[in-house]
C-alpha cells in the first residue's frame, strides 16, 4: 500500500523546527507520538512520553494489555507506569489503540518496542518487528519519524526494517521521512528513571537528517541528553556489547564462585574487597541468567559471528557456563538431603522473577531447576514469589503462591534462586527449619543451622 500524503509533521530544516517549536507541537498534540508494544520497554516509554506532556498513542496486539492500559494499568511490575497511564487518560493525552495502521496514520513519531527473541536455532526472530513495521509503513505520512528500539542483531534497521517501510509507503528515506536507532538502556523496576534520569538516550541515524531529528526529540525526554552515533549499526551492536559484557562477566564470577567453594574461601568477601580497586567489577554470581536480554544478546552476536566466520570463543563459552549453573546448583541443593530419599522430596524455590524485583518470568533460571529436579523424580515442587501471581509456562503439578508459609508447610528443602528484597532477612523459623540453599549468596548464614545451610560461592 502506497501512501504519498502530504503531511509534514517535522521537517530537518532548522528555521522551522528549534526545539523550542518541536517541543511546543509535542505538547500540544500536534504531532504525536506512537508507541507499539506496551511490554517492559513500550509502557515506560510511553509513560515518559505522557509525562513530557507528550499526547501518546499506545499500540498492541494483546487483548490483555489493551483492556489493561484502557483502565490505565499495566500488567507488568514497573513503578510510575500505572501512574502516567492514569494521568494521560484522564488528560486525554492517552490513546489506545489495536489497530496498528490507524495508529500509524494518527501518529507522527512511531516507537517499535515489540520483543525480538530467539528462534529454535538461535537467531533473532523478528517476525513482531517485521509486522509492525508493515503497519507503519502503511500508514506512513511525509515528515514521519520511526524510532526501533529493540536490541537487534547489527544491521536489523537498515537491511530489514528500512526497505519494509519503504516498499510499503513508497516514500523515501531522508527525504520524505526519517528513521532512528535507540537501544533502550533500562533496568527492569526502575525503567522511567533509567530513560529519564540515569543514562543519555543513545541515537543513531539512517542520515544526517533522521540523527539531527531524532536526537531533539529524545533530548526532550532524556534529561542526560543524547549520544549521537555515527551510524545505526554501530549503535545496534553498542547495544548487545552492554549485554554481552554483562553475560560474560557473571559467567566468570560464576566460575570464581565454584572455585572459591572447593578453595574454601568465601567469594563474596574477596569480591567486595577486590572490587574496592577501580579497575575490578567483578559480577555476582547466581543460579542462572535470565531474562530477554543477557542470555539472548550473546546469541545474536554468535550467529552473526558464525555467519561471518569469526570465532567468538569467550562470549560462546561464558554462555556454557551460565547455562550450567541451575543444574550445579542443584547438585549442591541436594547435598543437604539424604538423596536416597528423594523421591518423598518436597522441594520450594523462592523466586520464579528471573532476578529480584522483577515480575518477568522470561527465561528464568527457575524453570531450569524445575527440569534437574524432574529429572532427579522429586515428589514435589512448589514456587512461592511475592511479584508474580500466575504463569501458564510453569508445568501444571507445580504449585505457585506469593504465601510463603503455605509454600514451605512440610518442605524437606528451600533453594533461593531470585534474589527478592523479600528474602533478604529471612530466617530459619520463616523457612520451617528446611535445609536451604542459597543461590544468590544473600543469606545470613548465622540465622541458619550450619549443616542444612550451603550458600553459592561460600565453603561449607
Ligand atoms: N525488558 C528489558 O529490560 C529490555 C531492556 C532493554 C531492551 N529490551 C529490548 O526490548 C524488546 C522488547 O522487550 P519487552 O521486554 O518490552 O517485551 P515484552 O514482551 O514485555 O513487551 C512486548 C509487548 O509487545 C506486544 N506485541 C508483541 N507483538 C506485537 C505485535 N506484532 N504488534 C503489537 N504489539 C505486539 C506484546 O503484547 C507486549 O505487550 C526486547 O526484545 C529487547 O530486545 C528489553
Amino acid at each position: 500500500m502506497k501512501n504519498r500524503s502530504k503531511t509534514h509533521a517535522v521537517s530537518a530544516n532548522k528555521n522551522n523546527n528549534t526545539d523550542a517549536d518541536l517541543a511546543r507541537r509535542v505538547r500540544s498534540g500536534e504531532f504525536r507520538v506512537a508507541v507499539y508494544g506496551l511490554g517492559h520497554v513500550g509502557s515506560p516509554l510511553a509513560s515518559s512520553w505522557l509525562r513530557a506532556g507528550a499526547h501518546v498513542i499506545g499500540v498492541d496486539n494483546s487483548p490483555e494489555v489493551l483492556e489493561n492500559a484502557r483502565k490505565g494499568r499495566t500488567h507488568i511490575y514497573e513503578p510510575g507506569v500505572n501512574e502516567a497511564f492514569s494521568k494521560g487518560l484522564k488528560e486525554k493525552r492517552f490513546l489506545i489503540y489495536g489497530d496498528p495502521l490507524k495508529a500509524s496514520q494518527d501518529s507522527h513519531f512511531k516507537l517499535i518496542c515489540v520483543p525480538v527473541l530467539l528462534t529454535d536455532s538461535f537467531s533473532a526472530d523478528l517476525s513482531a518487528v517485521k509486522q509492525v513495521a508493515t503497519a507503519i509503513g502503511q500508514g506512513l505520512k511525509k515528515g514521519d519519524i520511526v524510532s526501533l528500539n529493540p536490541s537487534v542483531p547489527p544491521g536489523t534497521s537498515e537491511d530489514i526494517v528500512l526497505p519494509i517501510l519503504e516498499e510499503e509507503s513508497g516514500l523515501k528515506i531522508e527525504q520524505d521521512f526519517y528513521m532512528v536507532y535507540n537501544p533502550e538502556r533500562i533496568y527492569e523496576g526502575r525503567a522511567i528513571e533509567d530513560i529519564e534520569e540515569r543514562y543519555p538516550a543513545i541515537v543513531a541515524g539512517a542520515g544526517a537528517q533522521s540523527l539531527e531529528i531524532g536526537a531533539k526529540l529524545y533530548s526532550l525526554v532524556a534529561k542526560k541528553g543524547v549520544i549521537k552515533m555515527g551510524n545505526i549499526r554501530t549503535a545496534e551492536t553498542e547495544k548487545l556489547l552492554e549485554g554481552v559484557y554483562r553475560d560474560v562477566n557473571i559467567a566468570l564470577a560464576n566460575e570464581m564462585a565454584k572455585f572459591c567453594e572447593k578453595a574454601g574461601v568465601d567469594f563474596w568477601e574477596a569480591r567486595e574487597a577486590a572490587n574496592s580497586q577501580p579497575f575490578c567489577h567483578i559480577h555476582k554470581p547466581g543460579v542462572g541468567v535470565g531474562g530477554a536480554c543477557i542470555p539472548v544478546y550473546p546469541q545474536f552476536i554468535l550467529h552473526a559471528a558464525k555467519k561471518s566466520g569469526v570465532e567468538c570463543r569467550i562470549i560462546s563459552f561464558g554462555r556454557n557456563v551460565n547455562d550450567a549453573m541451575p543444574a550445579y546448583c542443584v547438585e549442591q541443593a541436594m547435598k543437604l538431603i539424604d538423596r536416597s530419599d528423594v523421591s518423598k522430596c518436597t522441594v520450594v524455590l523462592l523466586g520464579l522473577g528471573f532476578r529480584g524485583g522483577v515480575s518477568d518470568t522470561r527465561l528464568s533460571p527457575t524453570y531450569k531447576v524445575i527440569e534437574e529436579l524432574k529429572k532427579l523424580k522429586v515428589k514435589e515442587i512448589r514456587v512461592h514469589d511475592p511479584l508474580v501471581t500466575r504463569d501458564p509456562h510453569l508445568p501444571p503439578d507445580v504449585m505457585l503462591t506469593s504465601d510463603l508459609s503455605r509454600a514451605v508447610k512440610n518442605a524437606d528443602l528451600v533453594m533461593l534462586i531470585s534474589d527478592h528484597a523479600d528474602y533478604h532477612n529471612i530466617t530459619n523459623e520463616k523457612l520451617n527449619g528446611a535445609p536451604v540453599y542459597d543461590g544468590r549468596g544473600i543469606l545470613d548464614r548465622s540465622r541458619f543451622t550450619p549443616r542444612r545451610f550451603a550458600s553459592l560461592g561460600r565453603p561449607r
